[in-house]
């Protein structure tokens, strides 16, 4: 799908022209008036639609009347998810040519980009039977939109793309060297560090994860630094490229989507790839270190000790519980860098899935101002962050008789405790937050303007909170 500028929306020649009528509204629309509201009864209810054909009154072909539901009820959401139901519909009859006509909607124009660009997405490249319409032309659709409106929101849906292929690929294809080689192809300063200089990093805890598997640990750090940036931010994104859980092995139905547990390593990769076309302002450190976790015959065990790069010591209590122990090591890493933040999101415990589902992301920190900026900056992106506690009670399950804590502190309130944990490696002083987005990577069904399967979780929020300066 291709965006065009074009005022005169109504003249133009084309398969379909969208206007939208807002419910219970006689006046937004005179077309929409004269043939969906007093033809049909159609009332304008949110993401109804009426497709008509127009026997040539006007240039185009077809009208497709949209509803809104009630105009005070309209919400930056609301109208990406009308977006996408435009894009489901256009490609539903095939139109190629496409005049998006919206009125009293000036400030949701980037919005109703993101939804028509986020409902093209699919991920077809593994069926060897291709549909109809894939070799043919890309649709056109034109609309009246500010070219930095417009930008803006194809660049964040593109990084999103990015990130959703990334983690829709399957396993086998997606190793640890992948995420390092797409890095190295960004045009921007990356560091790529393999097996022997990690355990020379004394990376100890995130080297130990990457053991039970035949493919080499990468551990990768983008640089995106503008001249007299305002600030200096790192994003750590945790990057198992297949989680089996390794000698505690999960079982299959668990195992199933497992490769989706790179979706946050995805995540700052779409994110630094677009910062410099989105003209960013702050500096930002993309950090990612990426291994399976698999049970191979050299595999870390239960009751091993490890040293992570501050010098604390972990005692393993569950190779499932790898996401941290590679955080760890990249956040200590991190915290060197001596940036103002250091953000880390992880599709880290299925207990934050438990808590919130697939509609929420869980969000913990040092510092309010911090998180309540990111809850900000998801919410007008059309994510959405919810703060869990921290309460330091959370962390009695991680004590341990033989090292200075254990990776896993029990089943019940297991993404706090994930949090306690992993802020035994932050550096004092260091302002810092975690997201959990175990439950919004990766769909099991379609929702909302997504498709089953990778979400882009994050992308959003991030870019969204990046361009803020
Ligand atoms: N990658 C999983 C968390 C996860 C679960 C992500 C479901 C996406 C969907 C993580 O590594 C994990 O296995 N966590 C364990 C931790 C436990 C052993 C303390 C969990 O949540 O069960
Ligand atoms: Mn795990
Ligand atoms: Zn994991």
């Amino acid at each position: 799908m291709k965006i065009v500028i074009k005022d005169n929306l109504k003249e133009q020649k084309c398969d379909v022209l969208v206007i939208n009528l807002f419910e219970g509204e006689k006046t937004s629309q005179d077309l929409a008036n004269q043939y969906a509201i007093e033809e049909d009864h159609f009332k304008g209810k949110f993401k109804e639609t009426y497709l008509l054909q127009t026997y040539e009154k006007i240039p185009a072909r077809k009208i497709l009347v949209v509803g809104m539901g009630k105009k005070e009820d309209l919400t930056l959401d609301k109208i990406r998810e009308i977006g996408a139901k435009i894009t489901n519909k256009v490609n539903s009859i095939k139109a190629k040519s496409v005049a998006v006509d919206f009125v009293n909607v000036e400030e949701y124009k980037g919005a109703l980009v993101e939804g028509l660009l986020i409902g093209d997405y699919k991920f077809n490249k593994y069926k060897s039977e291709k549909k109809d319409d894939e070799d043919e032309k890309e649709t056109e659709v034109m609309l009246n939109i500010e070219e930095n409106v417009l930008t803006r929101a194809e660049l964040t849906i593109s990084a999103m793309e990015t990130a959703r292929n990334m983690a829709n690929e399957p396993a086998a294809g997606m190793t640890p060297s992948k995420p390092a080689e797409i890095a190295q192809s960004l045009n921007l300063n990356t560091k790529v560090y393999s097996g022997y200089e990690i355990e020379e990093m004394n990376m100890g805890a995130f080297y130990a994860v990457s053991k039970g598997s035949s493919e080499d640990p990468k551990f990768i750090h983008i640089t995106y630094a503008p001249k007299d940036a305002k600030k200096k931010i790192a994003i750590i994104g945790k990057g198992i490229t297949f989680d089996s859980g390794g000698l505690n092995i999960k079982p299959a139905s668990s195992m199933l989507t497992m490769r989706d547990d790179m979706s946050a390593a995805a995540c700052v990769i779409g994110i630094m790839s677009k910062l410099k076309e989105l003209n960013a302002q702050i500096e930002v450190h993309g950090i990612i270190a990426a291994c399976e976790n698999m049970p191979g015959c050299s595999a870390y065990k239960q009751g091993d000790v490890l040293t992570a790069r501050n010098g604390k010591t972990i005692e393993v209590d569950n190779t499932d519980a790898e996401g941290r122990l590679t955080l760890a090591d990249a956040l200590c890493y991190a915290c060197e860098l001596e940036v103002d933040e250091v953000i880390d999101i992880a599709t880290l415990t299925g207990a934050c899935m438990v808590a919130l589902g697939t509609q929420a992301a869980g969000i913990f920190g040092n510092d309010q101002d911090l998180i309540d900026r990111l809850i900000k900056s998801a919410d007008e992106a059309g994510e959405r962050y919810w703060q869990l506690p921290m309460y330091k009670e959370y962390g009695d399950g991680l004590k341990s008789d033989m090292a200075d804590m254990k990776n896993s502190g029990g089943r019940w309130g297991g993404a706090s405790s994930a949090a306690i944990f992993l802020q035994n490696f932050v550096k004092e002083g260091q302002k810092w937050a975690h997201i959990d987005i175990a439950g919004t990577a990766f769909l099991d069904s379609a929702q909302k303007y997504f498709i089953k399967g990778a979400t882009g979780s994050g992308v959003r929020a991030l870019i969204n909170y990046i361009l803020k300066g």
